[in-house]
């Protein structure tokens, strides 16, 4: 989506910069549109670093391209963050004066914005009357939040977190489709202790389950992620008022966490590595070579954690209409070849849809993008998608409403 972000000139302009960061990991293209004055707070660099655009604050520059009004008018969402006292006063009052201004008047897409200023200035009734007006427009408002303001006051007035922006704008991008549905998602790799201080793990950073629990929540539904070693700076992406995170750490505990939240979920998808094997036995203590040699490690199988979530469902010990997706990370680059174990796979698992990624050195475990098919019911190929694994979450969501 394209998102024009406004930023004004408020010590808060440095939170802005997180929040493009977000806006751009989710996979949009944005323009950042700061004022002269938001260039005092952070300067245009880091714009343009972080928004791989350029950035200007001028309606002269890119006269040809009519840019004053291009950039409303192509904006899927314009939002302004700082959004001082003043520029709510020239935005209430229309005021064309600078790039943002005319992108505010030119563009008809939804606009929010998240004030900061001193808890006076929020209060007086200058402010208050044009924060009427414009929500009478709908332009959507986060915020102000109570805290501590610059200069150590405390009051209204302090802008509101990046991430809960971030969710604001995620929820006015996207249908609410899945509202009521209550939903689990695995993500990350399970590990499996050999000693305190080893284990055997894999490589799944997370990122596709977090993205899929994420695009859930904006689409209205209620989410529990079940994260397996997820870092914390991936797990942030699926921060949003309606995601219950729990975290796990061996297949077991996935498993016991897994089955809990699943028996009353209209839908699973089981987007973390569980590993198949585990030691028999996990040492009490660090294994050293004073006690000789390492040549082996005795392995004892997981339970098929999905498979199990199946069987459940078939004994009816889950919601009518239950929908359950699985992954499978395969190597093989033989399209056919993969669809076809995908099938068998699919079968084995007893789930509704399997996704198939190719896991190889561009794509799958520990990249930003993600390509996938989605095997249906008959063995058909009911979806696909290559992209931002945001994108690849939203196919994954669009099969699973297809075949719900
Ligand atoms: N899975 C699971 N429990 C396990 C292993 C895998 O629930 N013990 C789930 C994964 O979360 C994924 C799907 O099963 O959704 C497929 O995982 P994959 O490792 O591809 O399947 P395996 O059954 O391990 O098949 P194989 O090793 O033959 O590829």
């Amino acid at each position: 989506m394209n998102i024009v972000v406004g930023v004004t000139g408020g010590i808060a302009a440095y939170k802005t910069v997180h929040l493009v960061r977000l806006l751009t990991k989710a996979g949009h293209d944005v323009t950042v549109v700061p004022t002269e004055d938001a260039l005092r707070f952070v300067g245009t660099p880091t714009w343009e670093a972080i928004s791989r655009h350029p950035v200007t604050t001028s309606v002269h520059d890119d006269v040809a391209k009519v840019r004053h009004v291009a950039l409303g008018q192509a904006a899927d969402l314009v939002i302004v963050a700082p959004a001082t006292a003043n520029t709510i006063a020239s935005m209430t009052a229309g005021l064309a004066s600078d790039l943002l201004g005319t992108t505010l008047l030119a563009t008809v897409a939804p606009v929010v914005i998240a004030p900061a200023m001193h808890a006076e200035m929020w209060r007086h009734p200058a402010t208050q009357a044009n924060i009427a007006t414009l929500r009478s427009r709908g332009v959507h408002l986060v915020g102000p939040a109570e805290g501590e303001l610059a200069g150590g006051d405390t009051g209204p007035g302090r802008m509101s977190e990046p991430e809960e922006i971030f969710a604001a704008a995620e929820a006015l991008l996207t249908p609410r489709d899945l509202a009521g549905l209550r939903v689990v998602v695995s993500a990350g790799g399970t590990r499996e202790p050999i000693d305190p201080v080893r284990f055997l793990g894999n490589r799944s950073s997370g990122r596709q389950g977090v993205a899929l629990a994420a695009e859930a929540a904006a689409r209205g539904a209620d989410v529990v992620l079940v994260a397996a070693h997820v870092e914390s700076d991936v797990r942030a992406m699926a921060k949003h008022p309606s995601v219950r995170i729990e975290n796990v750490g061996t297949a077991a505990e996935l498993s016991v966490a897994m089955a809990d939240a699943a028996a009353d979920a209209d839908v699973i998808i089981m987007a973390a590595a569980v590993a198949d094997y585990r030691p028999a036995r996990v040492a009490e203590h660090k294994l050293t070579k004073e006690q000789g040699v390492l040549d082996r490690i005795d392995l004892v199988e997981n339970e098929d954690v999905v498979a199990g979530l199946a069987a459940a469902r078939s004994a009816g010990g889950a919601p009518d209409g239950q929908t359950i997706v699985a992954f499978a990370a395969e190597t093989l680059t033989d399209a056919d070849e993969r669809r076809e174990r995908a099938r068998r796979k699919r079968e084995r698992k007893g789930v509704d849809l399997l996704a198939v990624n190719l896991a190889d050195a561009e794509h799958g475990f520990e990249r930003a993008d993600n390509a996938i098919e989605i095997i249906g019911a008959d063995g058909a190929v009911v979806g696909e998608a290559s992209g931002s694994k945001r994108e690849v979450a939203t196919a994954i969501w669009d099969a699973v409403q297809m075949v719900r």
